[in-house]
């Protein structure tokens, strides 16, 4: 199992004997031994069926014609008492035969947030110890919010005023591990990400503007958040129950990135959400029905979390509507392992677990085929450079410009992160890793970069001097039946998850 799956707590607290994630349990089994371990990291085979999985089930009381529960749960942190060890899970996403159940979840028990920890702590301890340890609880659960207190102080300073006086704060999430990002609540967007190289040497490795004014400016979406939807959909127009919509068109004849005053232009309201997992900022935004020509009023949330124990960046998305309408959240960043402004990105190794991808026309629009990407400059399945087969006469890469296509992520589970991405820069040692909940990703070679941007600190950003990462929905997938569906509905939760995490070789 992956380092970000132990890491990567998202929301919802048990506690528990083992540490797992994507558990699959099998309800026609249950009370023997029942959880097949085949996606799970089990330290023991857990017979009886584990307690933090019963736990569980006493919350969510899937119906009995249930058959299948798909659990996500993620260790976050072990620890000893007198009385035996309590391991902290958190819980990632409960999927009852194919229906979400997470929000019912945290509804009901009040499973959200760090009230939760004492609750589910209680839970347990009446379960299974005498009335004398109780006393026990009390101190676990000071030491537990004592925790979470430490890690909620988030730093918070100016980024100055949009030209119609709104004023815009910049939010600093750090680890103990020095590992840094600054957050915007103009545009949800990411200003600064300071990672060690090979030598421990921080740099700022994403492109970006040293204050509001520049973002409000920009025509390159720095490291904003994408939406109502992240990449293009042709003509601007979709059908949605036979009725035609019309978007912005601010990309030639089409819709980009959500249109002329996307998500990544818009203010957001920002809350310190940190926790035991980290230091997190969470942002929202209502998106007013109409707005940029799409249906329905949308809430939309997005956390970001700087992981305690990682040096990683987790970004949850969250949305819901008041009609139907289409829905396809990313982030822009733009990163440059080497530092931001410091030479090119055609040297970064790159690897793309995807054996497809979605072919474009020359608008790089998707022609809705699902095409191999073996025997093409396209593949990116074992770790190679970025450069070298960027300029071959390749229709697609003429069509781009270099690279900016959507590859079809190779998909264990549709409801878990699953890794999509890596990239390496020899020179500094820098990895980064990307997992998604996301079926695709574009990679884009930061063709349109010309060397005009003076970004933060006076750098300025040559030709492919960054690359982007953009965990979606397939472009253009309302005009596509055959791309999985980006519709969002009353009563349904749009959610997407994506870790950006950092270590270096
Ligand atoms: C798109 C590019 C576009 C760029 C804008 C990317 O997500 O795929 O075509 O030019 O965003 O910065």
């Amino acid at each position: 199992m992956s380092d970000i799956f132990q890491t990567a707590p998202d929301y919802g607290h048990f506690n528990g004997d083992f540490g797992g994630s994507a558990n699959e349990y099998d309800l026609s089994k249950a009370g023997t031994s029942s959880v097949t371990t085949s996606q799970v990291c089990f330290q023991t085979p857990p017979t009886p069926a584990p307690r933090t999985t019963r736990n569980f089930l006493k919350y969510v009381t899937p119906s009995a014609a249930a058959s299948k529960i798909l659990i996500q749960l993620v260790l976050a942190k072990q620890r000893r008492y007198p009385y035996g060890s309590l391991t902290y899970c958190f819980l990632r996403q409960c999927v009852i035969d194919g229906t979400d159940a997470s929000e019912g979840l945290l509804h009901s028990s009040s499973l959200s947030n760090q009230g939760t920890i004492q609750e589910t702590v209680m839970t347990r301890l009446r379960d299974t110890l005498p009335a004398a340890m109780l006393f026990l609880v009390a101190a676990t659960m000071m030491l537990v919010l004592a925790n979470s207190k430490a890690q909620s102080k988030q730093e918070k300073r100016p980024f100055g005023k949009t030209q119609d006086g709104q004023p815009a704060d910049l939010y600093i999430l750090t680890n103990n591990a020095g590992f840094e990002v600054a957050i915007t609540n103009y545009g949800g967007t990411v200003v600064s990400l300071k990672a060690p190289d090979r030598n421990g040497k921080m740099a700022d490795v994403i492109l970006g503007y040293d204050s509001v004014t520049g973002y409000e400016n920009g025509k390159a979406y720095f490291g904003g958040t994408i939406g109502r939807y992240g990449n293009r959909i042709a003509h601007g127009k979709f059908v949605m129950n036979g009725a035609t919509y019309t978007l912005a068109k601010n990309d030639g004849e089409n819709h980009l990135h959500g249109g002329l005053i996307g998500f990544n232009k818009r203010v957001w309201n920002a809350k310190d959400v940190s926790s035991i997992a980290g230091q997190a900022l969470e942002l929202s935004y209502l998106s007013k029905d109409g707005e940029e020509g799409y249906p329905g009023n949308l809430s939309a949330k997005v956390v970001f979390t700087v992981l305690a124990d990682s040096n990683a960046l987790k970004i949850e998305y969250r949305a819901t509507t008041d009609k139907e309408t289409i829905v396809n959240l990313t982030n822009h960043a733009y990163f440059n392992l080497a530092g931001q402004g410091n030479g090119n990105i055609l040297g970064h190794q790159l690897t793309l677990h995807a054996g497809k991808f979605t072919p474009v026309d020359a608008a790089l629009i998707p022609t809705g085929e699902l095409r191999s990407v073996r025997n093409t400059p396209l593949d990116f399945l074992k770790p190679l450079a970025i450069g070298p087969r960027i300029a071959q006469d390749n229709e697609q890469l003429i069509f781009g410009k270099g690279y900016d296509h959507n590859w079809v992520l190779d998909r264990t589970s549709a409801e878990a992160l699953s890794r999509a991405a890596e990239a390496y820069d020899p020179q500094s040692g820098r990895v980064l890793k990307v997992s998604t909940t996301e079926p695709g990703i574009q990679f884009y070679s930061g063709n349109f970069l010309d060397g005009t941007i003076h970004g933060k600190d006076g750098k300025i950003y040559p030709h492919r001097s960054a690359f982007c990462l953009e965990t979606q929905h397939f472009p253009d997938s309302p005009n596509h039946p055959n791309f999985p569906s980006t519709v969002l509905k009353p009563g349904q939760h749009y959610r997407s998850t994506t870790v950006y995490e950092f270590s270096t070789r």
